[in-house]
């Protein structure tokens, strides 16, 4: 199969629809990261993209609408606290778990009894889940375990061959995938943390909960996908905290002597303790937004141009940076929790 990368238009956007409704599955920019769409009541699609990114069948997709979808038509359960999340952040990075309604293919929430609904801000998104007109389930459009992507290029990279189109949106502004957000409670609770931050959630609503797992409870997990080593580059890698920064310098010059290619990534300020003639650097930039907007791009480039990443940790780890320390430490997980 031939691999396309189409800029979106009227033309694209049509071939896209035809694909969907053929049971295929098409690549899409979203103001996060790329998703890899298909029909969320196909349960053949649904199975498709499971299949296609060699992703785990319990961890459960997103179903994605555009801002004039009938949401009635998925959920029923839908307390005031949801929609003034609705109304204050969406369209935009934020994603809300509601009780499922079983509208949607039964392989899309993996057995869970609750479904994840987004509504991304990306123009291109929307003019492409206008044209469909259906909710879209759309895992980020990279193979499982591997970096997100952040254009269309990055899919290409893990999918050339395998999926007949990708819709060209530019660069994902965003950077690591929205905020998921559990609304069947009494307060919100974030179950993965991203643009829309916890302080932001409480103060729109009055209180927001923040879901950690427990490894070793018998419970089934509320998002599976906090579960598994993440977003990884396929190199070595190792995380160090500001306060370790020598260890960090040790570990660079270990590497370097032992004939290794080295890239460490840190933010904008920290970088200059890592001066060396055979070190890339990657830098992660200084305002929270623009670490959280290159920190797959890096990722993706410290694979191609090291055999060992050393990452900082950026000293600011409140806000968006909760999201973005999130991804970094899962990127540089050594081991793999859940399998
Ligand atoms: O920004 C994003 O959310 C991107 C773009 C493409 O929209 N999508 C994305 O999808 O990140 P994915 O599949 O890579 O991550 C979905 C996350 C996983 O951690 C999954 O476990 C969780 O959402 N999730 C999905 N459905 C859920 C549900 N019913 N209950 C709890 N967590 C759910
Ligand atoms: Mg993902």
């Amino acid at each position: 199969m031939k691999t396309q990368i189409k800029s979106i238009s009227a033309e694209s956007l049509a071939e896209a629809k035809e694909i969907i409704d053929n049971g295929g599955v098409v690549a899409i920019p979203t103001e996060t990261v790329y998703g890899l769409g298909g029909n969320a009541f196909d349960d053949e699609a649904v199975q498709k993209i499971f299949q296609v990114k060699g992703r785990p069948n319990d961890n459960p997709l997103i179903a994605h609408v555009h801002e004039g979808y009938d949401l009635s038509k998925i959920i029923d359960y839908d307390p005031p606290y949801a929609k003034k999340l609705r109304e204050a952040f969406l369209p935009g990075p934020l994603t809300l778990v509601y009780p499922s309604t079983g509208k949607v293919s039964p392989y899309v929430s993996c057995g869970l009894n609750t479904l994840a609904v987004r509504i991304p801000s990306h123009e291109g998104a929307q003019a492409f889940l206008r044209e469909v007109d259906i909710p879209i389930v759309a895992p980020s459009a990279n193979l499982s375990k591997h970096v997100s992507p952040t254009s269309a290029q990055h899919v290409k990279e893990d999918f050339d061959g395998k999926i007949p189109l990708i819709l060209d949106g530019g660069m994902c502004e965003g950077g690591i995938e929205s905020t998921v957000c559990d609304v069947t409670g009494e307060i919100p609770v974030i179950l993965r943390p991203g643009l829309i931050t916890r302080e932001m959630i409480a103060d729109m609503v009055g209180a927001c909960g923040e879901y950690t797992p427990d490894f070793q409870a018998k419970e089934k997990v509320k998002s599976p996908g906090v579960l598994y080593k993440h977003y990884s580059p396929r190199c070595q890698t190792a995380l160090y905290t500001v306060a370790q920064i020598e260890w960090a310098q040790r570990a660079c010059a270990h590497s370097i002597a032992d004939g290794k290619r080295v890239a460490v990534l840190a933010e904008n300020d920290m970088l200059p303790y890592f001066k060396g003639e055979n070190i890339t650097l990657l830098n992660l930039g200084k305002t929270e937004r623009e670490m959280a907007s290159n920190l797959y791009e890096l990722l993706r480039e410290a694979e191609k141009v090291a055999d060992v990443l050393i990452a900082i940790e950026p000293t600011k780890q409140e806000g968006v940076m909760v999201g973005v320390l999130n991804r970094l430490r899962k990127a540089c997980l050594s081991v793999d929790i859940a399998h």
